[in-house]
């Protein structure tokens, strides 16, 4: 019996081999290889990317244009798709877009898919600055995707008992000084995934308190915080909207 059992380990373990090479493969000096939190971590890491082109004054008209390599996955509105496949980056922080697309230009956050579109040679930092104008003023009246709206109000208390609340906010507004995310109305697939990818320590870039948050959720808690966020109102319409959640 025991025998069989190492057998069928060994096995699962030559399986995983080629996947984990990969990841080591893929991976840059910059990626944090010691893992979130490590010594000489730093979450918020200033690379010269996102220092010059935070330094730039960004046009919304120009990101519009600018933002046309990116509509093939981020759609013309920068709505992305509600599967979740590609993020909403509409009404996001205008902060947040620079730090993750240059933290994706570096390899700190890990995003092969879309490496080559944000690459040097594919758009330049003004026009980084342009394009998180663009989306960070960018209104859309599509409905996000959602998750399936019977764990709300779980997912609500789980939010504010892990202090998530702290940072992404009470409306998951994010917070434009600090880099924290806009989470709310973003689709719920790709909240799920990002979840996980943060708890697992794979998404490169994130802040170890939030690190240390999302290991005390089960799955079936991270799904009910998804489908909570995912069902918050876009957070610059609470003022037309009821504040709440829209159920
Ligand atoms: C080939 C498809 C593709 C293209 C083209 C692309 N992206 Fe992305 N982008 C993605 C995917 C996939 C993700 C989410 C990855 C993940 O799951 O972590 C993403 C994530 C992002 C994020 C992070 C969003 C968040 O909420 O953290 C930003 C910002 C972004 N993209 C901006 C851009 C910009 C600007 C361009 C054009 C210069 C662009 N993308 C082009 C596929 C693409
Ligand atoms: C200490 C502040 C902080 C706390 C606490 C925190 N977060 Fe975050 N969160 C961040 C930052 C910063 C990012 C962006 C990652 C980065 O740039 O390093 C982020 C990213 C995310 C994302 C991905 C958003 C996107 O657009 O890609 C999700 C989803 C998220 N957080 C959910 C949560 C949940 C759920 C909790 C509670 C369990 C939580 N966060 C706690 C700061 C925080």
């Amino acid at each position: 019996m025991r025998a069989l059992l190492n057998t069928a380990l060994m096995i699962i373990a030559l399986a995983l081999l080629p996947a984990s090479v990969a990841i080591a493969e893929s991976g840059t000096a910059d990626a944090s290889p010691k893992g979130i939190g490590s010594e000489g971590y730093t979450w918020n890491k200033m690379t010269p990317d996102r220092v010059e082109a935070l330094k730039k004054s960004g046009d919304a008209e120009r990101g519009r244009d600018a933002f046309r390599g990116c509509r093939g996955c981020h759609k013309l509105d920068g709505f992305g798709r509600v599967d979740g496949l590609y993020p909403k980056l509409t009404g996001q922080h205008a902060s947040v877009i620079i730090k993750q697309v240059t933290d994706i230009r570096s390899g700190v956050r890990s995003n092969p898919k879309m490496e080559p579109f944000a690459s040097a040679d594919a758009v330049s930092l003004q026009e980084l600055a342009d394009i998180a104008a663009f989306l960070s003023k960018e209104t859309t009246i599509k409905e996000n995707g959602k998750g399936p709206g019977d764990q709300v109000r779980l997912g609500e208390t789980i939010y504010t008992k892990n202090g998530c609340n702290k940072c992404h906010g009470k409306q998951g507004e994010g917070n434009k000084e600090r880099v924290y995310p806009v989470v709310a109305a973003q689709h719920y697939s790709y909240l799920l995934r990002e979840m996980e990818l943060i708890k697992l320590g794979t998404r490169g870039n994130s802040h170890p308190d939030m690190v240390a948050a999302m290991r005390n959720l089960s799955p079936l808690e991270m799904e009910a915080v998804a489908d909570y966020l995912s069902r918050l109102p876009d957070y610059r319409d609470t003022g037309t909207k009821k504040a709440g959640c829209a159920q």
